[in-house]
């Protein structure tokens, strides 16, 4: 697996991570400052810079949700069936999706075969989830998702035997980062890379569909997001095991944009940085 794991990041070294910068408006609606799609540009005035549950609640109160695509991420239908890649990543066992949305990446890791917790800070989208989970034809979907609405930076871990609790849960063999790194400023960095260490057991997985990749740039959300960043946060807890652009993009997406990384979560050290 190691040795799998070091032929995916010579290839991705190989094809070039190729994380160029871009001005163009991007498909899920994010953009740079001087572009930005009306939506992205009401969101973020409605936040204001704010990060609490009471701003990001206002913003699905009001429908402003300009990430939502209605379906589960191209890239990560392709990681999950790539013969390689899914080898990587757990198909039973515990995962966990913060910042979950609507619910559609964490329906499809529980049809993967995984039992999901999706982690919303915001009531109204976890009530928008539960509506939509409920419409799906998939037992999966009703029978291995639980939703919670807490803020995931308060998640707490105890035994895999402790009752859990609003904010605490076994740890989980798998986590799924996609557009919530970029829904924080930065000043939230270290408390995202820390419930990841505390709340990803010893050899399990985080992987992360790192996305908008367009250089450094002011405001959000989304804020700025950066490959090189994640390295510096995980690195101490982490093993970096695959690093490539995606075997699919997004919808309308450029090349660039997006990478896939995984990680694996380090035995040797603490839980809590
Ligand atoms: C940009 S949206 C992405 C939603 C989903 N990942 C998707 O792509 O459809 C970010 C989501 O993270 C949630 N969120 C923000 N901060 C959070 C926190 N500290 N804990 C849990 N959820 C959070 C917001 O309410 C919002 O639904």
């Amino acid at each position: 697996m190691l040795l799998a794991a070091h032929a995916s990041i010579k290839s991705a070294i190989r094809t070039g991570l190729r994380s160029t910068a871009t001005s163009r408006v991007m498909s899920s609606g994010a953009s740079t400052s001087a572009s930005l799609p009306p939506g992205v540009e009401k969101l973020r005035s409605l936040l204001n810079g704010a990060h609490s549950s009471q701003s990001w609640d206002a913003a699905w109160k009001a429908g402003l949700t300009p990430w939502d695509k209605g379906a589960a991420q191209p890239a990560l239908v392709a990681t999950l069936d790539d013969e390689q890649l899914g080898a990587l990543l757990p198909r039973s066992g515990r995962a966990a999706v913060p910042g979950m949305g609507r619910g559609f990446d964490a329906e499809l890791l529980a049809r993967r075969g995984l039992h999901v917790t999706g982690v919303d800070i915001s009531e109204t989208a976890v009530e928008e989830a539960r509506k939509w989970l409920d419409a799906q034809p998939s037992d999966a979907a009703h029978e291995r998702i639980t939703l919670r609405a807490a803020d995931w930076f308060a998640m707490q871990p105890v035994a895999d035997d402790a009752e859990e609790g609003p904010t605490t849960s076994s740890r989980f063999d798998l986590c799924y980062d996609y557009t919530f790194f970029c829904a924080l400023p930065s000043t939230l960095h270290d408390k995202w890379a820390q419930a990841y260490t505390r709340l990803i057991k010893p050899g399990g997985k985080l992987l992360a569909l790192v996305y908008p990749i367009q250089g450094d740039r002011p405001g959000g959300p989304p804020y700025s997001v950066d490959p090189e960043r994640y390295k510096q946060l995980l690195s101490p807890a982490f093993e970096l095991e695959h690093q490539a652009p995606p075997l699919v993009r997004g919808q309308d997406r450029e090349e660039g944009l997006e990478q896939i990384m995984i990680w694996r979560r380090k035995a040797d050290t603490p839980s809590a940085l």
